[in-house]
């Protein structure tokens, strides 16, 4: 990142705060306008823009577009840590393997797609330790509500859930209630299912979710489509630069975005 202005000698000015990041290494040809690649943002960005949106790369839906939300949250995550909250994501689950973070066998899972055209996607859980209780408001403004809506907008997110999760619906009530005990004087809960949000508002327990990133829709395997030219059906071979998989590079991304919601609401 190169930084413009907001930064002297270390440290943040109050300016406004500039940085840029310059794609040095394009290859705008891979793009083709006129057939929308199943799974990205291509058709839905031609309907809405009327056919004017810029296509090169993906445009405004790259996953490139991340990387100015590593820069912020790197920051926010600078001035959170001063405030004693840590914010740590890692891999889960990757092409439906388990695991505690990138395995062997998840990466043999990636090459076995690449080498067949296609791609796998995965689980990234995220915890935050070290918020204090209060965080977040009732109704549209909980810590719930402003995490999913910060999550969503990172590209090829397709699920949250918190906690427990969707196996909380699965959980008898005396299962998943997380008992309240006090120890000096710090009210804590012995289990965490509601992964550190009642109402809505941080409990003080570590914040915990899990995202859901789809995999790579850039594929190299032959696909059906259309053709915005002729208006007629047509199948097509993508032969750009896709990673198979996105999910180890969305982790610090996954970091970042909650950095950022995170602070906010901790301005709040
Ligand atoms: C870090 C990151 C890298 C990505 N790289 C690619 C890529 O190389 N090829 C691709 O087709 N999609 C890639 N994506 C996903 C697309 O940007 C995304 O699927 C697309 O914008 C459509 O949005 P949606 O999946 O949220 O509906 C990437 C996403 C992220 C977060």
């Amino acid at each position: 990142v190169e930084i413009l202005s907001g930064i002297f000698e270390g440290r943040t000015t109050g300016a406004p705060l500039c940085g840029i990041i310059r794609n040095t290494n394009t290859r705008s040809k891979d793009y083709h306008p006129e057939l929308p690649r199943p799974g990205h943002a291509d058709l839905a960005a031609y309907i809405k823009y009327n056919g004017f949106a810029d296509y090169r790369g993906g445009g405004h839906f790259s996953g490139r577009i991340t990387g100015p939300l590593t820069f912020a949250g790197a920051l926010c995550k600078q001035i959170l840590e001063e405030k004693g909250i840590k914010i740590s994501a890692k891999i889960i689950r990757l092409a439906g393997i388990e695991g505690d973070g990138l395995t062997p066998e998840m990466e043999a899972a990636v090459l076995d797609a690449k080498e067949q055209l296609d791609s796998v996607g995965g689980v990234i859980s995220c915890e935050i330790t070290g918020l204090p209780a209060g965080l977040g408001s009732p109704f549209f403004g909980s810590a719930e509500s402003r995490l999913s809506a910060m999550m969503f907008s990172v590209p090829a997110v397709k699920g949250i859930e918190f906690g427990a999760g969707f196996s909380i619906a699965d959980m008898r009530g005396s299962k998943a209630n997380d008992p309240i005990a006090i120890e000096d004087g710090k009210f804590y809960t012995k289990s965490n299912n509601n992964g550190g949000i009642n109402g809505g508002i941080t409990n003080g327990m570590p914040l915990t979710f899990r995202v859901a990133i789809k995999p790579t829709p850039s594929i190299a395997q032959k696909q059906e489509t259309v053709n915005l030219a002729t208006m007629e059906n047509e199948t097509l071979e993508i032969h750009g630069r896709h990673d198979p998989c996105i999910v180890p590079r969305a982790v610090p991304v996954i970091e970042a975005a909650a950095a950022i919601c995170i602070l906010d609401m901790t301005l709040d």
